[in-house]
């Protein structure tokens, strides 16, 4: 580029934009393309992004691929042309191909404000999933294409959706729940919704990393059929449904091999059986060869190059990695950069717009809270009958808790987020928010430190609020679902003093709540996001009616779990909890994952899968079921009717039981639908059930078998009231 300052009008269809300038950082992920440039026959948007790919690699040197297939360093080791993201790829400017700039961007653009830069924090996917509404999810996702675009990011690293197997995993709150088909419609929707704003989206970590304890040592077992019901299931659906740009592959070994150079996960799998035409990205180090990951399918490694740059050249030069898989990996990377958009519309920058983000943010916050218990209609909060309200614990008078590790977003106007570093709590006033609907009440805040003086104070109030907090993070898992610091014994003391104490949970998953019969009602709110106040208070004064249900178990306590303690956790002093030497992760419940493994060993939840309170109520009638002919799915009718004095949302949920013959947990979730009815409203619901979800994995055929015999019909508003059933035979 001759003159390097200059702004050049390069075209129809393509942006005049400023080239580097060598003078200050440059973000290259607009590219200045040369009149001739833009005449290449790969910018030809009419061709499709398979050909156009092809069409430009024909260009490359072998150093060009090599330089494609992995990063450039983590963060600002990328040097000046960093956005600031985790990750870049250095694009190929002779081409006209940009940087990647990658961005953890799981719950919200990460790492914002050491750029002088603002991103939303959402309410943490968990609380997406909670939704159960695909809209929503879709919506989520948009809203991160779009800020990442905003702040001249061109590739999202969020997308996480490993199966909640393990209820104490440190990232269970930026997961999508316990239910495989749940968990992939929700991740499908969102990773739509982000790619269409130009973005290459990202699903991961691929595969069973579910947990943190050894999540680089842990070698995960289970066999193929297991895998494939559970984990895999939910991958099948978000990728063929989703379209990812990217998937990462996940730290841990899965049956013996590193995820990211498992041959069977990569290729077999994902690119061989599912179609999945994106390129494989490694976590950040979870990369431990040349040839025998690239072999295996991985086909770019981050953040750097230790095993995809010269490495991999000389693999590739060896004949020990043939060239077509060189070219095969490149063909995926920039087939997904036609494809995403961002070559043909790459970010301009903008402002990003905080209004728009916090409204998005409040209603995922609205529609993800789970009301999970409710008697002598303690909800909603009537603002003229109350005199006084006592609020205690959490830092409720000034904010609400956010999630850590590489999901973590910068508070407003805050300092950098230091990885495994402080429990960061957002600037939204549960406190402001409930005064504000409660004018005429006196409102007192007690911290919960001293739990007799909190007691004193709901005591001489009409109502108390308690709220209570579970951080969790990337890197470390809980060691326990009891809540930390004594919280429990707080809620007992507010409730011994006032018969009217609502208990508000801020955690990333589920919490045992020894206290929980002696409280009125209490709300789970996940860590609910810049809104989480706003929200919150709209719930409990019935401005907004909640409709959530969990998108997983809540377990009474750890015994109840399949491994009543997470799997490798070292309890030894010093140890930090980490696992220290590798080991087997055994999986040993198999496809019992989540409400499956309390219905097969019987066990009563605390609060079942698909759990969630309304302030009116439903009824359930009519129920039909039909099973498809060859491939065409089943078809499952019954009527919802809101039979309260409020209008409302309720998400029906269908599970079937297999035949016997099937070996299977007693029952899946396999059909929902969320659908809003007016007081007296009546709906008929039809739902259409993929053979695949009434299926087995058949381990010798390596196929999906739909089994001869009887299929039971469960249809109800969560997984252990299901007051319709039907069986048909197939
Ligand atoms: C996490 C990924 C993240 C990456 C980059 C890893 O430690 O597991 O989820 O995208 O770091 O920050």
């Amino acid at each position: 580029m001759s003159n390097p300052s200059e702004i050049r009008d390069v075209g129809p269809g393509l942006l005049p934009c400023r080239c580097p300038s060598g003078r200050r950082a440059v973000v290259l992920t607009a590219l200045c393309l040369t009149p001739a440039l833009a005449q290449s026959p790969w910018m030809d948007k009419k061709l499709s992004p398979d050909r156009r790919a092809d069409l430009v690699i024909e260009q490359m040197t072998l150093d060009e691929k090599i330089q494609l297939v992995h990063g450039a360093g983590g963060f600002d080791q990328s040097g000046p042309r960093s956005n600031g993201g985790a990750g870049m790829i250095a694009g190929i400017p002779r081409l006209g191909l940009p940087d990647v700039q990658l961005a953890d961007s799981a719950v919200g653009v990460r790492a914002a404000a050491a750029r002088g830069r603002y991103s939303t924090l959402l309410p943490s996917t968990v609380a997406e999933a909670a939704t159960w509404d695909l809209k929503l999810a879709h919506e989520y996702g948009a809203l991160i294409g779009r800020e990442l675009r905003d702040q001249l990011y061109n590739s999202s690293l969020g997308g996480g959706m490993d199966l909640m197997r393990e209820p104490r995993n440190g990232r269970n709150f930026e997961y999508v729940g316990e239910d495989p088909i749940l968990a992939g419609k929700i991740a499908a929707q969102f990773v739509r919704g982000l790619q269409e704003q130009n973005v290459i989206g990202d699903l991961k970590h691929y595969a069973f990393n579910d947990q943190e304890t050894g999540r680089t040592i842990g070698d995960v077992k289970l066999g193929r059929r297991a895998m494939r019901e559970t984990d895999l299931l939910a991958f099948e659906i978000a990728i063929t449904e989703g379209q990812p740009g990217m998937v990462m592959c996940s730290y841990n070994k899965v049956n013996g091999d590193w995820a990211c150079e498992n041959h069977y996960l990569l290729t077999d799998l994902l690119k061989n059986t599912w179609g999945f035409k994106g390129f494989v990205i490694s976590d950040w180090g979870a990369t431990h060869t040349a040839a025998k990951a690239a072999n295996a399918g991985l086909d770019n490694e981050e953040p750097g190059g230790r095993y995809f740059g010269d490495a991999l050249k000389k693999a590739v030069e060896s004949g020990e990695v043939p060239m077509a898989r060189l070219d095969d990996m490149v063909h995926r990377i920039v087939r997904t950069e036609f494809a995403a958009g961002i070559i043909d519309d790459p970010p301009k920058g903008r402002v990003v717009d905080p209004f728009h983000g916090a409204q998005v943010s409040e209603t995922i916050a609205e529609q993800g809270s789970v009301l999970l218990k409710n008697i002598n209609r303690q909800l909603p909060l009537n603002a003229a009958a109350l005199q006084s309200i006592a609020i205690i614990g959490s830092h409720a008078d000034t904010s609400v808790l956010s999630g850590g590790g590489s999901a973590q977003v910068d508070p407003p106007g805050g300092g950098p987020s230091i990885f495994g570093g402080p429990v960061i709590w957002f600037p939204s006033s549960p406190l402001k928010a409930i005064q504000a609907k409660a004018p005429h009440a006196r409102i007192t805040f007690n911290e919960g430190a001293d739990r007799n003086a909190a007691a004193a104070l709901a005591k001489s109030s009409d109502l108390a609020i308690v709220f209570v907090n579970q951080p969790t993070s990337e890197g470390k898992d809980l060691s326990t679902l009891t809540l930390p610091d004594n919280q429990d014994q707080l809620v007992e003391a507010v409730a011994r003093a006032n018969p009217h104490t609502i208990v508000v949970l801020e955690t990333g998953g589920p919490a045992a709540m020894p206290w929980i019969d002696r409280v009125t009602a209490a709300i789970e709110i996940w860590y609910p996001g810049i809104r989480g106040g706003e929200a919150l208070a709209n719930l409990l004064f019935g401005d907004v009616n909640p409709s959530a249900k969990l998108p997983m178990t809540f377990a009474k306590s750890d015994a109840d779990l399949p491994h009543p303690r997470v799997p490798g956790m070292m309890l030894l002093p010093g140890s930090g909890g980490r696992a220290l030497a590798p080991f087997d992760i055994d999986y040993t419940e198999g496809l019992k994952v989540g409400y499956k493994w309390f219905d097969a060993e019987d066990k009563q939840p605390l609060f079942a899968f698909g759990h969630g309170l309304s302030y009116t109520t439903f009824a359930y009638s009519a129920l039909t079921a039909t099973m498809g002919q060859g491939r065409s799915p089943a078809e499952v009718t019954f009527t919802v009717r809101n039979t309260g004095d409020r209008p409302g949302a309720e998400a029906a949920q269908v599970y079937a039981a297999l035949p016997a013959a099937a070996q299977e947990p007693p029952k899946r979730l396999v059909a929902w639908e969320k659908v809003t009815l007016a007081p007296g409203e009546s709906k008929q619901i039809r739902l259409a059930i993929e053979p695949k979800f009434l299926s087995i994995f058949n381990e010798q055929k390596n196929d999906w078998d739909l089994l001869p015999g009887s299929y039971r019909f469960l249809v109800g508003s969560s997984s252990r009231s299901t007051p319709l059933a039907v069986t048909v035979t197939h």
